[in-house]
Parts: C-alpha cells; sequence; structure tokens
C-alpha cells in the first residue's frame, strides 16, 4: 500500500529506472530544490543586493526549527552543519578521550563513525572497541555491544540504522547502557531520520547527528545535530569561527563570546542553498506521517527479503522485521555481489554494491512493483 499523501509524481526518475538506493542518495522532490536554485541564481545575479544578514540567519533559522520539529527537540538544541562528519568530528575532538578511556562502536559502521575516534587514539591512547558484526550479523544487537562497554567507556558511537547491513538499534536500550556506565550516547541517525520516527528526548541520546542527502530527501552539503541540553551547556566546540558567537555580524575579533545555544558548533558560513533544501526537505516529510513511511518501508524490505531467500541469497540483514527499516543487503553464494549489483543496475534497477554484497534500500516513494522489477532483475542476472 502506497503511504497516505505520496505523490509519486514529485520523483520523475521512476519514469526512467527503479530506484532502490536511498541508502547512498534519496530522490529529491522538485519543490525541495528549486527554491535552493533560485537562491544560488539570485546570488549569482544580483549579489549582495539580493539577500542580506536577515535573508541568511533566517534560512538557517527555518531548517533549525524543522529539524527540531523532526526529532522532537528545542530549536537551541539543535546545529545545522556541512555534513555529517563535519559534525561527529566536532563532538569527538570535543569528547577527546584519554589513555584510560575507550569508544565503543562497531567494525562495520560507515567509516566516519569511527575513523574520528581512531584519529584522537594517535594522539591521546584510548581505545576504540569495535563490536563484530560483519562476520556474525546474525548475532549483532546491544546486548552484544553491552559486552564491549565498562566503566572506562566514553561514548558509545554508533548508527541507529547500520548503513551496510540495515540492522535498526534500540536507542532507549542503548542510552540506558551508555548512561549505566557513566558513558555517552552519540547516534549517527543519517541511515534513519527521515524513515523512522526519532524522538530524541524518549530515546536519551546525548548526540544525535543526521546527513541531509539519503532518507532525509536532500541535497548534499548540510547535516543536522542534536545536543543534549545538559551537553549542551559544557559542550566548547573545538572548531570555532566568525559564526559560533551571540552575535555573529558583530564582528568583533577582540574575543570570543560562543553563542549559548547549539549554534555555536557552526562556525563558518555553508551553502545557504543546501539549507534551504534541507529545511524544505523536513518539511515535505512532514507532509507526512513517518509512522506510515516505517511501516511502508518495514513492508518492502519484509517482500524483498522474503523474495531474495527465495532465490538462494545469503541476508546480512535480520530476518526480524522489528529489526530491520528500509536497507536489505544480501550475498549470493558463488557470485560477487558487487558485480550483481553493477549488473543490477544495467537492467535499471539502481542499488549499491556493498563490501561483497548487494544494497537494497526502500523509501516512502518506492512501490510492491518496485521491488518486483528488482526481484525479476535479480533473476535474470544469477540465472
Ligand atoms: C551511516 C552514515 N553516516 C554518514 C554518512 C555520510 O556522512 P557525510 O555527511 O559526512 O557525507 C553515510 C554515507 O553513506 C552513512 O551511511
Amino acid at each position: 500500500m502506497a503511504v497516505p499523501g505520496l505523490r509519486r509524481e514529485d520523483f520523475p526518475a521512476f519514469d526512467r529506472f527503479t530506484y532502490l538506493n536511498t541508502a547512498s542518495a534519496g530522490l529529491v522532490p522538485a519543490s525541495v530544490v528549486a527554491p535552493a536554485h533560485e537562491f544560488e541564481a539570485e546570488l549569482a545575479q544580483a549579489g549582495t543586493t539580493g539577500m542580506d544578514e536577515d535573508t541568511e540567519v533566517g534560512i538557517l533559522e527555518d531548517a533549525r526549527h524543522a529539524a527540531a520539529g523532526l526529532l522532537g527537540a528545542g530549536p537551541d538544541c539543535i546545529a545545522i552543519g556541512t555534513s555529517f562528519t563535519e559534525a561527529l568530528c566536532q563532538v569527538a575532538w570535543w569528547l577527546r578521550p584519554g589513555k584510560n578511556r575507550n569508544v565503543v562502536s562497531t567494525d562495520g559502521d560507515f567509516p566516519s563513525v569511527t575513523y574520528p575516534w581512531h584519529r584522537i587514539a594517535e594522539d591521546t591512547g584510548c581505545e576504540v572497541r569495535l563490536t563484530g558484526l560483519l562476520d556474525d550479523p546474525a548475532g549483532f544487537g546491544v546486548s552484544k555491544i553491552a559486552d564491549q562497554v565498562d566503566s572506562a567507556t566514553a561514548a558509545i558511537c554508533i548508527s541507529h540504522v547500520q548503513y551496510l547491513t540495515g540492522h535498526v538499534l534500540d536507542l532507549a536500550e542503548l542510552a540506558t547502557l551508555a548512561h549505566d556506565n557513566g558513558a555517552l550516547l552519540i547516534v549517527d541517525a543519517t541511515q534513519s531520520a527521515g524513515q523512522i520516527p526519532i524522538d530524541v528526548t524518549a530515546a536519551g541520546a546525548d548526540v544525535l547527528i543526521a546527513g541531509s542527502y539519503k532518507w532525509l530527501c536532500s541535497t548534499f552539503g548540510a547535516a543536522v545535530c542534536y545536543l543534549q541540553p545538559a551537553l549542551l551547556a559544557r559542550f566548547r566546540p573545538p572548531l570555532a569561527g566568525w559564526r559560533s558567537t551571540e552575535h555573529p555580524y558583530a564582528l568583533d575579533a577582540r574575543w570570543l563570546p560562543l553563542a549559548s545555544t547549539a549554534r555555536r558548533m557552526e562556525y563558518s558560513t555553508m551553502s545557504y542553498s543546501a539549507a534551504i533544501a534541507l529545511g524544505r526537505a523536513i518539511r515535505y516529510l512532514g507532509g507526512l506521517s513517518l509512522a506510515d513511511v516505517a511501516a511502508h518501508n518495514a513492508e518492502l524490505a519484509s517482500q524483498l527479503a522474503d523474495g531474495l531467500a527465495g532465490l538462494g541469497a545469503t541476508l546480512l540483514t535480520p530476518r526480524d522485521p522489528a529489526r530491520r527499516a528500509g536497507t536489505v543487503a544480501a550475498r549470493f553464494p558463488g557470485r560477487d555481489g558487487e558485480a550483481v549489483a553493477a549488473e543490477l543496475t544495467r537492467r535499471g534497477v539502481i542499488v549499491s554494491p556493498r563490501v561483497g554484497s548487494t544494497r537494497f534500500s526502500m523509501h516512502f516513494y518506492n512501490s510492491s512493483d518496485d521491488v518486483e522489477r528488482a526481484l525479476a532483475g535479480l533473476a535474470d542476472v544469477l540465472r
């Protein structure tokens, strides 16, 4: 069944191919990207005569309020950044765990989730503990992560939905695990925000960051970062610049009065068109129910998972529908999953090759027919 409120005509890509690749980049509705393009055109043609400080502030505030609504947070707790990686690096280098401390993640997570900690470990000697996901996807979950956590854990830093395998982790369980051990919970929601309802307060996340260009259906160049209020009060951004201050346009180089809100993370001029698109995209998603989107994506994932099993595939994604969202990855005995992905893409079914597997990802604009087409294409490739 289609998600109520869906306008598939907003996604003309489906006239040309079957797009099952939101985990790489989401499709962006024209009504989201048009105002961003208009802003760029006006800037190119009229320079500062077409915009002023209020325009700049207004763009960022619009994106901030949209993100706050999406996550159930106060706008003061939201920073608008340029990418997931940039925002996490800011938080990681602030936390900068020392020699006898550790950070817990997984060996299958997106590299930007672990790399900042590996880099800090070079300087401080902290330990990066990675729960095994790749060797035993079926056994992966919060209880396995708990084996790595102890009183020396500074943070659990992990993706809500794993980009490679599609596992969904329970944020409230992770938060309890982190907080019981005196650690922070830092969540990468890049693969979940926009497809799973998230209430950051109920979830108990200390930091939650989501990039713009996947399930939020926006363009490249923006990210949302939530800082929990008590953490925000302590947070001193390692990177500071003219926009980190309470009154950026005062341009006073003599001292650094950091903004009292999460805006203190925003240190420079970002792509305003990316911020315009992000605000518009979140409001576009707000026209749908995220509970409906989550149910729809899970239903398509089940249809695909069943079909894949019928074709003899080995799933990396959990069999239990409650532990997955819209992403399903599989390997095919005797075949290279990355070559299978390339063959499918050649047949007009757009999917991703990932670490020897084929990754399919279904969002609200996909239909059951798209999944059928993918399975038919796959049967052809495997024949
Ligand atoms: C889980 C996850 N986090 C982050 C990113 C990308 O981060 P950035 O916004 O820095 O490009 C990806 C991209 O694939 C991802 O899958």
